[in-house]
């Protein structure tokens, strides 16, 4: 009898493994890990629905800070939010693939990243985010920065990169094309970025691991 020819494809695991892996190897060597057309297809697509579903009205004008100290800057970005809450089925399967690299992640590199936040953001054209940090040193809460990209043919002179500043005093920075699929990973209280003024709607998904820095509910180890 013939065997049947064994069909090599990745499943999803393997698929993530190997992602999960080289996004582990550039965090410590370089703090950062830039990967074009690295989002599970699958779960792409899902988010991509998932966005032409949402009504314009689902997005809030971003603001600066922790919601308890929300406002609102003009100045500083102009882009609209939608907080993912696992309530769809794209939500979903998005907080699954996060808790995953979180896992992952963890158990490689130690990191000890407790939470993921993370908010679907929509850039009409004109809008901006300038120069900021997604965290400030000390406060120990916003450890690792994933921000992935849902915008099919993205041309050069559409704008909207985002520019990451490998230091202090880099002034030219990395320029990330926001194209389909590509996802980004940075320490958040090592890189500054911006979000250049975007030509056309630009779409984004950005989110945050946290490491546990809750007072009130916390259980310290007896010394
Ligand atoms: C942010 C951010 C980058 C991007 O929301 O904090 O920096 O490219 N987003 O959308
Ligand atoms: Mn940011």
């Amino acid at each position: 009898m013939v065997p049947m020819p064994v069909a090599h494809c990745l499943d999803g695991s393997d698929y993530n493994e190997s992602l999960f892996e080289r996004i582990a190897q550039d965090l410590q060597q370089q703090g950062y890990s830039i990967n074009h057309s690295a989002l599970p297809p699958a779960l792409g697509e899902a988010l991509w629905q998932q966005l032409q579903q949402m009504n314009a009205a689902e997005f809030d004008r971003a603001g600066i800070g922790r919601e308890q100290d929300h406002q609102l800057n003009g100045f500083v970005r102009t882009d609209e939010v939608c907080w993912i809450d696992g309530s769809s089925e794209a939500g979903g399967q998005w907080l699954q693939w996060a808790q995953s690299l979180q896992t992952y992640l963890n158990r490689r590199l130690f990191l000890g990243l407790f939470s993921f936040e993370s908010h679907f953001a929509h850039y009409g054209c004109g809008d901006f985010y300038k120069r900021h940090l997604d965290a400030f040193k000390g406060e120990a809460n916003r450890v690792l920065s994933l921000v992935v990209y849902l915008n099919p043919g993205w041309l050069p002179d559409d704008g909207g990169e985002l520019v990451l500043y490998r230091d202090e005093q880099e002034s030219e920075g990395l320029r990330v094309t926001p194209a389909f699929g590509t996802v980004a990973v940075f320490l958040s209280e090592e890189f500054p970025h911006e979000v250049l003024p975007a030509r056309r709607d630009r779409y984004s998904i950005a989110g945050w691991f946290r490491v546990n820095s809750s007072t009130n509910q916390r259980v310290d180890p007896p010394r």
